[in-house]
């Protein structure tokens, strides 16, 4: 069923009234359309793709060409979600210049309709000059995945109140400096909900308890397509990992047992234009036919196909 294109005016205006914003990650054609078609409001191609499709150790090693090339897929199957793109590594952080350029290539090149990148009050610049080049910008504070040599390793963040004061105050920052919405990561659901209250743009939590405006999880979670744990915050709605492992392990029995494929997954042909190739394949080869193997009607009609 078709709906409403969600814009980032719906996301704004969404902020502190239920529904909450239902966000998820998706980095190719399928994960889109299956989010789409479910009603997500935002689609993330998160950089976290890293992991989830090219099996890095994280999001670090992620180059802007990953990013169009997955940003590309998800675009053209996700109609009516807003489709945010992730700033990879090293794409933004050493110059406003490089922000701009980069988050131009993520909407031009990559079909996103806003960008999204890590961090805070050092972040205002880039935020801004992407801002006023006309591209929704998403914050993404507290846990700051791609900083995770930082914190040495992924770690939750605001446990001590100057801590969670840091994500209040990278929080505003982003905001202030021009972003539409921000991503809350792994600090307490206590936390989120004081920037919640104080942010005056959505928030969109991940690990970050019930009280943001919305909430973002990883596809390959939710969905339960990936092998090993789940973090603490992820609920998953599906084992789709083990239904398909049982799926091709059926594929592989019944291709070695000849049981796969059937007659209805064959092309057929008329019985006349067989006999006649079997001929000539006979006198061009000295090689006689292969004997029938399904039992041909007693009266085959004359169009009959095999
Ligand atoms: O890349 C990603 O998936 C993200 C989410 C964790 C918000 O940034």
């Amino acid at each position: 069923m078709e709906r409403d294109k969600v814009t980032v005016r719906h996301v704004t205006k969404r902020t502190g009234s239920a529904p909450r914003l239902a966000m998820i990650t998706a980095y190719d054609f399928y994960s889109a359309r299956f989010a789409d078609r479910a009603g997500v409001d935002l689609i993330l191609v998160g950089d976290s793709l890293g992991s989830f499709m090219l099996g890095y150790p994280g999001t670090v090693p992620v180059t802007m060409e990953e990013m169009i090339h997955h940003c590309r897929a998800v675009t053209r199957a996700a109609p009516a979600a807003l489709v945010v793109g992730d700033l990879p590594f090293g794409s933004y952080q050493a110059s406003t210049r490089d922000a701009v350029a980069n988050a131009v290539r993520l909407v031009k090149e990559g079909g996103c309709e806003a960008v999204k990148l890590e961090g805070g009050a050092e972040r205002t610049e880039a935020i801004a000059a992407i801002a006023a080049a006309g591209i929704p910008v998403m914050g993404h504070v507290g846990l700051e995945p791609q900083s995770e040599h930082r914190y040495g390793g992924y770690r939750v963040q605001g446990r001590t109140a100057d801590a969670a004061e840091r994500v209040l105050r990278d929080g505003i920052a982003v905001a202030d400096a021009g972003c539409f919405a921000v991503v809350i990561e792994a600090v307490p659901r206590r936390v989120a909900e004081e920037v919640t209250r104080r942010v005056p743009v959505a928030t969109i939590g991940i690990g970050a308890g019930p009280g943001c405006d919305g909430q973002v999880l990883v596809y390959h979670e939710v969905v339960g397509m990936h092998t090993g744990q789940v973090p603490r915050y992820v609920r998953q709605y599906a084992a789709v990992g083990e239904q398909i492992t049982v799926a091709v392990t059926r594929y592989c029995n019944e291709v070695r047992g000849g049981q796969f494929p059937a007659r209805e997954h064959c092309y057929l042909m008329e019985q006349s234009e067989l006999e006649r190739f079997r001929e000539r394949a006979g006198e061009r080869t000295g090689v006689p036919p292969a004997p029938a193997h399904e039992p041909l009607p007693a009266a085959p009609p004359a169009d009959a196909e095999h």
